[in-house]
């Protein structure tokens, strides 16, 4: 890949952009929805319910367990919270479960430093059957999360024809926009329609969208990270030039701290959202979340990749009869990150490469930082071999960057 072509085009794309200055760098947070799902049972499970008070819990975890600090600063709400809509039409949560309302979730979340999302479905429902915004209720619900002080809005699909997502997700942005409020806008609207073109328009997407989910719901198990991940490959020559600042491609949350993945997948999932600049929203119990689990989303070098200011997506850049892969995402200041990545179900294996073979070929001299042990390798030039040991399902993730040009070796 030609990083001035990628470069170009993250410039180009920009300039098209969403114009409300949010999400130069793909977001980080926490999202109720594959942990917690529509659990509306607080009688027999409180701790766990959809209510107001788990996302007090979980926004006191992302405030004191360093979380916030290392950048997860989104505490979204997903399905089953509204209640209904009051005698004006307007949205209101669930009495029960919301007593105190959205307003003031909002001022507990932001009095702790975080931001609050929300979620609403364009169509008759949502998806699991609450009151959904209609074309006709689009501005009135904007003006309604504005006035609450929300931050970021997801807006499904589901009960709705694609002319009406065709115009209301368009008309949303519009709506949010003339709120005066800067709301970050998630849509699902590329899922619905099946995630390609023609059906599928991402210069238009990326005008009206900060993010989208383009693909299916990822659900707790390795097979579930697998098919995504393979959809996004397979696209990734049409998606890759369409992230960018402001505008980013959402393979769905991580599943980490959860019960579908080993450790070793759990490591491959973050380096690999990370490669692809994908949104980072947890959704676990940060209540109960293992120590190492949190090392492995909580990884500053990690982080620091994930939130490189020219905000290119990676892309998968080798695949080996080996079954390893190599994925490779181009940073700021000549740095690259490399996922050496594991789709073998026998041995850790001894993958050898050089740079050349990943078509770095500089008269640089590189060094690489292991994400994840923090080793360093170096004195890397581009014909030197190199071996990194892969385990089954696992990742070995390489900062790299440039320490010396031998054509001016003075510098
Ligand atoms: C939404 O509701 C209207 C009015 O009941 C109905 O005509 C329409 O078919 C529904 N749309 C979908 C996609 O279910
Ligand atoms: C609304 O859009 C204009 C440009 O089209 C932008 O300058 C402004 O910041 C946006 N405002 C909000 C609140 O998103
Ligand atoms: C996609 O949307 C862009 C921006 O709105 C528009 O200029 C372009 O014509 C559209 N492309 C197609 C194939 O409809
Ligand atoms: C290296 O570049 C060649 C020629 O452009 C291309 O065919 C090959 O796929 C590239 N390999 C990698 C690993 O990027
Ligand atoms: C690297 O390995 C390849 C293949 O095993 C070999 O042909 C080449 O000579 C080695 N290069 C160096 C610099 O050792």
């Amino acid at each position: 890949m030609q990083l001035k072509t990628v470069l170009l085009l993250a410039l180009v794309t920009q300039g098209l952009a969403l114009d409300n200055g949010l999400l130069l760098t793909p977001p980080m947070g926490w999202l109720a929805w594959e942990r917690f799902r529509c659990n509306i049972d607080c009688e027999e499970d409180p701790k766990n319910c959809i209510s107001e008070w788990l996302f007090m819990e979980m926004a006191d975890r992302l405030a004191q367990d360093g979380w916030r600090d290392r950048g997860y600063t989104y505490l979204n709400i997903d399905d089953c919270w509204i209640g209904g809509r009051d005698d004006e039409g307007n949205l209101v949560p669930d009495a029960k479960r919301f007593p105190h309302g959205i307003a003031y979730l909002a001022d507990y979340v932001h009095s702790l430093g975080l931001k609050l999302g929300i979620y609403e479905d364009l169509g008759n429902y949502t998806c699991m059957g609450y009151p959904g915004t209609t074309l006709d209720r689009v501005v009135q619900d904007a003006r309604t999360f504005a006035r609450w002080k929300v931050d970021m809005l997801k807006l499904d699909g589901c009960f709705s024809t694609p002319l009406e997502r065709a115009h209301g997700y368009p008309k949303m942005a519009a709506a949010l926009n003339a709120t005066g409020h800067p709301i970050a806008f998630s849509c699902s609207w590329p899922a619905y329609e099946g995630g390609l073109p023609p059906q599928v328009n991402y210069t238009l997407l990326a005008e009206v969208c900060n993010l989208w989910r383009n693909y299916d719901d990822i659900q707790d198990s390795w097979r579930s990270v697998l098919s995504v991940l393979d959809w996004f490959v397979e696209h990734q020559d049409l998606l890759q030039p369409v992230a960018g600042p402001g505008h980013w491609n959402d393979p769905d949350m991580l599943l980490i701290g959860n019960f579908g993945l080993s450790f070793e997948e759990a490591q491959s999932q973050m380096a690999l959202w990370t490669v692809l600049a994908a949104p980072l929203f947890m959704s676990t119990d940060l209540r109960t979340i293992s120590p190492r689990d949190m090392d492995i989303l909580q990884n500053p070098l990690m982080i620091k990749i994930h939130q490189d200011p020219l905000g290119i997506q990676g892309r998968r850049i080798l695949k080996e009869k080996s079954h390893i892969e190599v994925y490779m995402r181009p940073l700021s200041s000549g740095a690259s990150a490399l996922v050496f990545f594991s789709r073998r179900t026998d041995m850790p294996y001894r993958y050898q490469s050089s740079l050349a073979r990943l078509n770095f070929t500089s008269s640089l001299v590189y060094e690489a930082q292991n994400v994840y042990t923090g080793d360093i390798i170096s004195g890397l030039r581009d014909e030197t071999n190199f071996t990194v040991v892969v385990n089954p399902s696992g990742v070995v993730m390489w900062y790299l960057y440039p320490t010396k040009d031998l054509e001016t070796p003075w510098q």
